[in-house]
């Protein structure tokens, strides 16, 4: 039988001490080591049943499963670093304590709900598009939009990366100057709400998602998280495990 193998990349990455750059950069420091030796080589190849690998002299701790809800603000990029130094959505997450990578992006300008995990898996299945999960955002156009426009939302229309799947449209209100809709998408292609606004014309002054499948952002406060409930998790579907976090936390 085949033996399992990985990178030590990837070992140190999983084990949630932090992301993948950072792995390398640690063992290229000489911080890991395999079997009592010092391996700096981020590429070199460990036998998950065989080898022994230590960080900073500590055997590495089996990682516990993490889910959590983020409010995510305008303004905040979700991206881990950002070479300009603007805000992003690790500032808001500082205690969570482990290492949670954003299932999905939210655009800069965009707010609302962010899920973030160290279930690579389960935020795998969450952005596959086969698996439909729909994120449904609240959406304030630059102009009013006409039923004709919002049917054509709603049937899928033309961008240039290929036409867009039905969605659920539905006109919430029009002030004098302004339609504010709900659409519910089951795709998450790069910016597509503002696309789609776009193919008809319009713009999109204010994008906020509201939910992920089952899952509400709720009463949550913006810039703040909480962990998710084990309900709220099962809901999403099927994880491999799941580490209850007895109480809510806010930042
Ligand atoms: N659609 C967009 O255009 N932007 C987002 O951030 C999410 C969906």
């Amino acid at each position: 039988m085949k033996r399992p193998l990985k990178t030590l990349e990837r070992v140190i990455s999983k084990a949630g001490l932090g992301s993948r750059t950072e792995a390398r950069s640690w063992i290229g420091a000489g911080r890991v080591s395999v079997n009592r030796r010092v391996i700096q080589d981020p590429d070199h190849w460990i036998d998950m049943e065989r080898d022994k690998v230590l960080f900073d002299g500590k055997p590495l701790v089996k990682k516990e499963h993490v889910y959590l809800m983020l409010y995510k603000p305008k303004g905040y990029l979700t991206t881990y670093k950002d070479p300009e130094n603007r805000p992003t959505v690790y500032d808001l997450l500082r205690d969570v304590g482990t290492f949670v990578v954003p299932v999905g992006r939210l655009d800069l300008d965009t707010s609302g709900l962010l899920l973030l995990t160290n279930d690579t898996q389960f935020a795998e299945r969450i952005m596959n598009p086969d698996f439909h999960v729909a994120k449904r955002y609240l959406v304030k156009a630059n102009r009013l939009l006409s039923d004709e426009e919002l049917a054509r939302l709603r049937d899928g229309l033309e961008l240039d990366d290929g036409p867009t799947r039905p969605a659920t449209v539905k006109r919430v209100r029009d002030s004098e100057k302004y339609t504010h809709f709900e659409i519910t998408i089951t795709e998450g292609r790069n910016r597509q709400v503002r696309r789609m606004v776009e193919a008809l014309g319009a713009m999109v002054l204010k994008l906020v998602r509201v939910a992920i499948g089952p899952l509400g952002i709720g009463t949550l406060e913006v810039g703040k998280w909480r962990y998710l409930e084990p309900a709220e998790c099962a809901r999403l579907g099927p994880q491999r495990t799941f580490v209850r976090k007895a109480s809510t936390r806010l930042t």
